[in-house]
C-alpha cells in the first residue's frame, strides 16, 4: 500500500528517493507540493528589483561614459563622385560591424545613416525612386533625407551620420544620435 501523498508512480518507474532533485521540487502529487512561502516570494521580488536597478544604473554609467569619450573619428569613406546619383554605398563607421549607407540624392547631397532599423535592428535598403529607406522585415520605411519613420512599426529615426567632402573625398565625421 503506498502512502498517501505517493499515489502516482514517478514516470522511469523508480523509486521516491531515486528520483532527480527537480522532480522532487515539483511532484507530482499535491500532498507534495508546497506552497511557496510568503517570505520566499518577497525574496524573489527584492532580488529581481535589485537586478533591475542595477541593469538601469549600468546604462546610465554606460551613456554617461559614452558621452565623455568626446567625438568619434574622422573616416575617409569613397572618393565622393565614386558613388554615381541615386546610387549608394556601405560602409562601416565608426567601427567595425557598424553598418551605414551613404546615399547620393543629388550631384552634391548626400545622406548616411546607420543601416540598422530602429524597429527591431534589420538592415534598411535604400528606394531612391520613392524617396524611403525601406525596412523588409516589418514594412517599415523612413525617409531618405531625413531618416524620419513614415510607415510601418519604427517610432524613432534612424541614426544619421554626419558627413564632409574634403578635395572629393567622401568623410563621415560623427553622427547625430536622435530622441
Ligand atoms: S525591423 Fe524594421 S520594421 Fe521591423
Amino acid at each position: 500500500m503506498k502512502p498517501p501523498d505517493q499515489l502516482s508512480e514517478p514516470p522511469d518507474g523508480r523509486p521516491y528517493h531515486d528520483q532527480p532533485q527537480w522532480r522532487n521540487d515539483f511532484p507530482i502529487d499535491w500532498p507534495q507540493d508546497e506552497l511557496v512561502a510568503r517570505r520566499d516570494f518577497t525574496k524573489f521580488l527584492v532580488l529581481t528589483s535589485f537586478a533591475f536597478a542595477v541593469g538601469q544604473l549600468w546604462i546610465v554609467f554606460e551613456n554617461f561614459f559614452r558621452k565623455r569619450k568626446g567625438q568619434l573619428p574622422v573616416m575617409r569613406i569613397a572618393r565622393a563622385d565614386a558613388i554615381p546619383v541615386g546610387g549608394s554605398l556601405v560602409f562601416e563607421y565608426p567601427a567595425a560591424h557598424d553598418i551605414c549607407l551613404v546615399v547620393r540624392t543629388g550631384p552634391q547631397h548626400y545622406v548616411a545613416f546607420n543601416q540598422k532599423c530602429t524597429h527591431l535592428s534589420c538592415a534598411v535598403v535604400p528606394d531612391v525612386a520613392r524617396g524611403r529607406f525601406h525596412c523588409p522585415c516589418h514594412n517599415g520605411s523612413f525617409e531618405l533625407e531625413t531618416g524620419v519613420p513614415v510607415a510601418g512599426p519604427p517610432r524613432r529615426p534612424l541614426e544619421r551620420i554626419l558627413l564632409e567632402i574634403r578635395n572629393g573625398d567622401l568623410y563621415a565625421i560623427g553622427r547625430e544620435v536622435r530622441a
